[in-house]
């Protein structure tokens, strides 16, 4: 655990060793790894087209870096590690002109790694790389609902949430809710905007605690009268109040499920109890769950 965060730690210093053969041949590895578990050296010399001496050497680099595994371990072939395939997504999106440079570590959730990131501008923004499944597979289930199919492997359902994420912070920032701005994603990675807060579970100092509350229950109803979907896993820990405004922010949305999903109701009257009690037993703000739920569903004003 401990190598894998150094690692981790230093995903941009990685990133910026590699040329453009590296970035070739992680792409002919990932490309060989979509029909066979591991992948042969001829398979990538084939794909890259350069001289043997020199693909072995960046190879060699490579598994140095911890971005491939295999080679002079077994005679299989190779395989991308985690690192090799968050180096992929990211070079993709640098190359797609969406990120600039790659920051720190900003942190390690249940089902993801976020990075600082500047896109074109000096924007800061937050790549997330998502991690479905790769830790425990009973708190995914528990709130991952969407996921049907187990059997994908941790990099499947990853590529799924991450578009899924996207899509639906899309759909929320037209209807006008508090939520990051999305601005790409690639593979198991979702780029997003920074929103320079604290998250509610830290129980920061509120001057209008009622409006936050407001905020977030605003920003669940356009998800379910506007965009026609439930969040599935909101709590205090899935909310920023902005340092700037007190704004309260919802975020981690690859989770959510559409509200003529059978789970919807259960999940909705989830959310809403969680977040009202929570404001209640705080900061001492008084609405009744039901009331709440009938606003989140489209019900008439709340004040
Ligand atoms: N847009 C953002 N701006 C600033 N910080 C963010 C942003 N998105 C996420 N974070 C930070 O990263 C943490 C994890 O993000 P997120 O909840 O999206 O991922 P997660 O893997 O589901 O995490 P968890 O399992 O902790 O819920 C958040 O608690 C917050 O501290
Ligand atoms: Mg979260």
């Amino acid at each position: 655990m401990t190598v894998r965060v150094l690692q981790l730690v230093k995903l941009g210093v990685v990133y910026r060793q590699l040329t453009t053969l590296d970035f070739s041949i992680l792409n002919a590895i990932e490309k060989g790894m979509a029909s066979h578990e591991y992948v042969s050296l001829d398979y990538v010399e084939r794909l890259v087209n350069a001289p043997a001496t020199r693909v072995e050497r960046s190879l060699e680099k490579l598994r140095n870096l911890k971005l491939v595994k295999g080679w002079g371990e077994s005679y299989r072939g190779f395989r991308l590690t985690y690192l090799g395939l968050d180096i992929l997504a990211l070079r993709a999106l640098v190359k797609e002109g969406v990120l600039e440079a790659i920051g720190d570590k900003i942190g390690v959730g249940k089902e993801s790694e976020l990075y600082r990131a500047r896109a074109p501008g000096g924007l800061l923004v937050i790549a997330k790389l998502l991690r479905i499944g790769c830790r425990s597979f009973r708190s995914t289930k528990r709130t991952r609902p969407f996921v049907k199919t187990p059997q994908l492997n941790w990099y499947a359902q990853s590529k799924i949430a991450a578009e899924r994420e996207y899509k639906a912070l899309l759909e929320l920032s037209k209807a006008g809710g508090l939520v990051p701005r999305p601005y790409a994603w690639n593979r198991h990675a979702v780029v997003i905007s920074y929103i320079n807060g604290i998250e509610l579970y830290r129980r920061p100092k509120l001057s209008d605690p009622e409006k936050a509350l407001m905020d977030v229950l605003e920003t669940i109803r356009k998800a379910y009268v506007d965009a026609g979907i439930v969040h599935g896993d909101l709590s205090e820990y899935n909310v920023i109040v902005s340092a700037e405004n007190e704004r309260a922010y919802v975020i981690d949305w690859p989770q959510y499920v559409e509200k003529d999903h059978p789970s919807a109701p259960s999940l909705l009257k989830r959310d809403v109890g969680y977040i009202v009690r929570f404001f209640n037993k705080i900061y001492g703000v008084h609405l009744s769950v039901d009331r709440a739920l009938s606003y989140v569903a489209g019900g008439g004003e709340l004040q």
